[in-house]
């Protein structure tokens, strides 16, 4: 057996592909450590979406290079900043023997062994992989990562993601139906659908709706989410699988970039916010207790104050239960990278910190509602900062703390005696 060490960057798209590249390489001898230190292959599975994800990957290359001291480690970058920086790398972390893509990920095994003769196959992009094959070594835990479709052919203007991931695929549902009975079967009791457009989702004559009915229905998936949909691939079948299905969970991450009608457009979003609007009012009708969260970009090129003024306004009136905000980082390639910055790095910095401090608010404000409320919660472990205590999530994904003891995978009902903008604590009140 040969040890190999991996670690993970990005998005859960890219957890996901850990877990198949450590599946794939399993199948021909390799094991999974957890330190470098004895590996005979150091991967770092990388993300591309933002100068800082980049940054730290160059940063940990250089303290991985004395790894390469030992004869024979191979040292490889996977995933999208293999894919978008590939001379970069080459040039400032020349130890790296393998570069490999999110297409690439099926010439692993010959390129680590030195047995591929072609240098270039781990970085060309093929529209027609789906990897639906190969083996995935799911984590084992309470909740699986499903990949259902890859790559984008959105091309928001903004976003490196469609360069290095390629074209949208989806996988055959009957395949991925079985994947979940076989994370099931496994003892996982939540399933995440994943995708970029996760609701782009399309094979033969499955449509993304009839694989959330068709997967809800797996026995043993206690609760079914998906991530990211996009706003404007959202149908009524969608809507109605999640209002019908009892296993769908709650809680939607619904990215809505900007509140700004002028600066949507420019980012080619294909929703304006009217119709963002009227789709969370949709969803929330149909969907009692929905949880939303979303993405935010500040500082878009040519963001004026009144279109921030917009975003702030929006992030208001929605009310969302979380957010991940973001100052925009220009990538090269994308069509929004070829466009001058007109934000300063002070006026982003300030424009985030404003948006941070309102989410602070509102999200603090929504769970201190749920003091003294009862709450189902799926078990996943022990919680990290107190002893004897445990974690789990409720179906609108918040994170609960409580005294145990608690089985990982079980449905427990949690009454909250207190509260953050983050998590909840309380106490069991009956055990399922
Ligand atoms: N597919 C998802 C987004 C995936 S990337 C969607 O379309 O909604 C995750 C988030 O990173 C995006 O929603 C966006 O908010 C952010 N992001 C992407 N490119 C970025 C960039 N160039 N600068 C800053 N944030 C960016
Ligand atoms: Fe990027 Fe837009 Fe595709 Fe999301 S939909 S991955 S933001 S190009
Ligand atoms: Fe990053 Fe690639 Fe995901 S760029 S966000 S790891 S798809």
């Amino acid at each position: 057996m040969r040890k190999l060490y991996v670690e993970t960057y990005g998005c859960q798209m890219n957890v996901a592909d850990t877990e198949l590249i450590v599946g794939t390489l399993g199948t021909h001898g390799w094991v999974r450590v957890d330190t470098p230190d004895d590996a005979d292959a150091i991967l770092l599975n990388t993300c591309a979406i933002r100068e800082h994800a980049e940054e730290r990957v160059l940063g940990r290359l250089g303290a991985l290079a004395r790894h390469k001291r030992r004869p024979g480690v191979r040292l490889g970058v996977t995933g999208c900043m293999a894919q978008h920086l590939r001379d970069t790398i080459r040039a400032k972390a020349p130890l790296v023997d393998v570069l490999v893509g999110p297409d690439g990920y099926r010439h692993l095994p010959g390129l680590l062994a030195d047995d591929e003769t072609d240098p270039h196959v781990g970085l060309r992009l093929d529209g027609a992989e789906t990897y639906a094959d190969l083996p995935v070594a799911r984590g084992g835990g309470v909740r699986a990562w499903v990949t259902i479709m890859r790559g984008c052919d959105r091309f928001c203007t903004f976003c490196i993601v469609p360069f290095v991931r390629g074209r949208e695929r989806s996988l055959p549902g009957p395949v991925l139906v079985e994947q979940v009975r076989a994370a099931a079967g496994a003892g996982a009791r939540e399933v995440v659908l994943l995708g970029q457009t996760v609701n782009a989702y399309r094979h033969d004559d499955w449509d993304f709706a009839r694989l959330l009915r068709e997967v809800a229905a797996v026995p043993g998936v206690a609760r079914l989410r998906f991530t990211s949909p996009h706003p404007a691939e959202t149908t009524n079948g969608m809507i109605e699988a999640m209002a019908e299905c009892a296993t769908i969970a709650p809680q939607l991450h619904l990215p809505v970039q900007s509140g700004s009608d002028r600066v949507l457009a420019r980012m080619a979003r294909d929703y304006t916010v009217a119709a963002y609007e009227d789709l969370v009012a949709r969803l929330r009708a149909h969907v009692p207790g929905l949880a939303l969260s979303t993405d935010v970009i500040v500082g878009f090129p040519g963001e004026e104050p009144d279109d921030f003024a917009a975003t702030h306004a929006l992030v208001e009136r929605i009310r969302y239960d979380s957010a991940f905000l973001f100052k925009y980082s220009r990538r090269d390639g994308t069509r929004a990278g070829k466009w001058p910055e007109s934000v300063s790095e002070d006026d982003k910095a300030r424009r985030l910190t404003a948006l941070i401090a309102l989410q602070e608010s509102i999200a603090a404000d929504i769970n201190r509602g749920l003091v003294g409320a009862t709450v189902e919660v799926l078990v996943e472990g022990p919680a990290r900062r107190q002893d004897g205590w445990m974690m789990g999530k409720t179906p609108q994904m918040k994170t609960v703390v409580f005294p145990g003891p608690a089985r990982p995978g079980a449905l427990v009902t949690v009454r909250i005696d207190a509260t953050t903008a983050h998590s909840l604590r309380g106490a069991l009140a009956t055990a399922a």
